[in-house]
């Protein structure tokens, strides 16, 4: 292992601890060197990548529209390496990915739920220069969970891992947890994993097959629409999706 995990402190409604094991194993597993994270806030995760991972450029984006929350967040990464930008993730995730073609980089998306999120996500995996994506809040019975199981050949959540150390966080973390206080099961965890190095075909040929899930939010439309702007491309989008619907004409 390259790196000594800091102590990270969890406070209900966050990321679990053993999930950022997950984590920690895949970024060292794919040799990263550059993490680009979705949505900010106070700066917490953002810390934490750049204390647990000196060698590694990190990004953060947030929209920064709560003024208290982004003087948290400058706060917090004052003395710290993260680069924080403030902007639409479907805007500069695009850019960010273009300008670092020799990078190896990691996608982390905590800030968009659901398709619209997995739609940026899964629009990265056109480019070799990302090699890991993750995203956050894929509880046990949302339908991009399900996409996301189906998207790769190797374990995507911690609890399908038969990596010794990962059963051994999770067990820790699941006997010495007050399991009253959590949202949603301790042993079933929320941030999905994808080592696009050995699953970028497959987890390809799944989102061709599967386009029609994401309705709007199609991941083949939003890539090849990067560089123009994101609202403009969207309205536009919807638009001749609703005539397309209206005259009977399949995509
Ligand atoms: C769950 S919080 C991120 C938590 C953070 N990753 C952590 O673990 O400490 C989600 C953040 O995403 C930001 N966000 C939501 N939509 C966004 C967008 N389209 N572009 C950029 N940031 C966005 C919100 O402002 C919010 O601060």
């Amino acid at each position: 292992m390259k790196y000594e995990l800091r102590k990270y402190k969890w406070l209900p409604g966050a990321i679990y601890p053993p999930e950022l094991e997950w984590l920690k194993l895949h970024l060292d597993g794919c040799q990263i060197d550059m993490i680009i994270e979705c949505g900010r806030q106070d700066g917490a995760s953002a810390l934490w990548y750049a204390e647990n991972f000196p060698n590694m450029e990190i990004y953060s984006i947030d929209l920064d529209d709560r003024p208290d929350i982004k003087a948290n967040s400058d706060a917090n990464l004052k003395n710290s390496s993260v680069k924080a930008i403030t902007g639409n993730i479907f805007d500069i995730v695009p850019e960010l990915i273009r300008n670092n073609p020799n990078k190896r980089i990691c996608l982390i998306e905590d800030a968009v739920k659901s398709w619209p999120g997995l739609c940026l996500v899964a629009s990265t995996f056109f480019y070799e220069n990302v090699v890991l994506v993750a995203q956050h809040n894929l509880h046990v019975g949302h339908k991009t969970r399900e996409y996301w199981e189906n998207s790769s050949q190797d374990a995507v959540f911690l609890e399908q891992s038969t990596d010794p150390l990962i059963q051994n966080s999770l067990n820790q973390w699941i006997n010495e947890q007050d399991q009253s206080v959590l949202n949603r099961p301790g042993d079933i965890s929320s941030l999905g994993l994808i080592d696009l190095g050995k699953n970028r075909f497959f987890a390809l040929d799944y989102m061709l097959a599967n386009r029609a899930l994401f309705r709007f939010w199609d991941p083949v439309a939003y890539r090849n629409s990067h560089g123009r702007h994101t609202l403009k491309f969207h309205r536009g989008f919807v638009r001749r999706s609703i005539i397309r619907k209206l005259i009977g004409q399949k995509r």
